[in-house]
């Protein structure tokens, strides 16, 4: 198996996600009104999935790795844009937490902030994995040996072997912080 082979299955359950959202929104436009539950629990898969487990390993192991290789201004540049767009998804995903929570609090016109920072994901994440699947990692391969390529598969391993304990240790600590 490739490296890049965990981040792109990863990529098929958040575009499953995505189709979720997707008829959410539509409810929300037929019914004016959505599940704060529901954002919830959206919210925790877009950061503790998509943004800490798979941005982690693209952030911290495949483009770190990468900066220490003489990369081609293309790809230099095509990194730093998937950079900035892993930020534009967690400014969004902030805009969403604090819309959700006016709107448990009774006020009615968060609902469209709801339904724009919903909407506004679900258009842009599926071009961000476009540009992953089909530009940026078939050229960040020719950059590593199969050897380097199979240690970054282990490397991703052990990155997700730790996540369920440090997001169960938050979810403690959350509740810790508030007594
Ligand atoms: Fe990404
Ligand atoms: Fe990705």
């Amino acid at each position: 198996m490739q490296a890049r082979a965990p981040l792109m299955i990863e990529h098929r359950l958040i575009e499953r996600m995505l189709s979720v959202v997707k008829g959410v929104l539509s409810r929300i436009e037929s019914e004016h009104e959505v599940d704060p539950v529901f954002v919830d629990t959206a919210v925790d898969f877009i950061r503790t999935y998509a943004d800490r487990t798979h941005h982690g390993k693209e952030e911290d192991i495949l483009f770190r790795k990468l900066n220490d290789k003489p990369l081609a201004d293309e790809d230099r540049r095509v990194m730093q844009e998937l950079i900035e767009e892993h930020l534009f998804g967690r400014k969004t995903t902030k805009a969403l937490v604090e819309a959700n929570a006016r709107y448990r609090n009774g006020d009615q016109n968060a609902l469209a902030g709801i339904a724009d920072k919903l909407q506004t994901l679900v258009e842009f994440y599926p071009k961000h994995i476009e540009k992953e699947d089909k530009l940026f990692f078939p050229s960040s391969r020719n950059y590593f040996s199969e050897e380097e390529d199979q240690a970054m598969l282990a490397e991703f391993w052990e990155f997700d072997r730790k996540m369920i304990h440090e997001k169960y240790k938050s979810v403690v600590e959350r509740f810790e912080g508030r007594e």
